[in-house]
């Protein structure tokens, strides 16, 4: 059974977490994770991590992850940043990236209450987002050498203002 849950960086899973992102996703675009904590000094420490973890005869063992930073837009609005969303490519299909998103969707929408949530897909992984209800600007540009294109969804309205 795959369980969703949100850990702390001193959490003994987190290495594990490191691991399977740098497989996934930083080792194909020839960057390390020391490369990728130097793009934005702070942020790793500051971001909330999202495992997706199974049992195992060798102990609990992450299936995928997702990262989420807080931070304000220029308009004053908290917005959270969701990055770094992988499964392992031997659980890819089964629904564990649609339910890490959903996790972090539930808890910034919910109890940190944030106006907008956004990623920069790479353009072969937005139908993923999509799927999800997710929006996508036009604009692609390049970050870490490859096409992404910015995507994003809004909080849901509270039900009075939807009448
Ligand atoms: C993208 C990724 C996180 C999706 O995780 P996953 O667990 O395989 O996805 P799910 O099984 O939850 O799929 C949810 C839905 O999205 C669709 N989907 C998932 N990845 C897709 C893709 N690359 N292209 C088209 N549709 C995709 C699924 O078919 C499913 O559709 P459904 O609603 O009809 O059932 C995973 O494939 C992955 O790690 N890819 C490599 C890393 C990557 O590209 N990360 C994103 C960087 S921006």
């Amino acid at each position: 059974m795959v369980k969703i849950t949100h850990i702390s960086i001193d959490d003994p899973l987190y290495e594990q977490e490191k691991t399977l992102r740098t497989s996934i996703l930083l080792e194909p675009i020839g960057f390390t994770f020391d490369d990728y904590l130097d793009m934005a000094p702070g942020r790793e420490e500051k971001s909330e991590h999202y495992v997706a973890i199974v049992d195992h005869p060798t102990g609990t063992k992450v299936v995928g992850t997702a990262t989420l930073y807080i931070s304000e837009n220029e308009d004053g609005q908290r917005i959270g940043k969701v990055q770094q969303v992988c499964v392992d490519p031997q659980r890819q299909g089964e629904g564990i990236g649609r339910r890490l998103m959903i996790a972090m969707e539930a808890r910034g929408f919910g109890e940190l209450a944030l106006e907008q949530l956004y990623c920069h897909a790479q353009l072969n992984a937005m139908p993923f987002y999509e799927r999800l209800g997710w929006s996508v600007d036009d604009e692609v540009f390049l970050e870490a050498g490859i096409e992404h294109k910015k995507m994003y969804i809004a909080a849901p309205k509270p039900i009075d203002q939807e009448r």
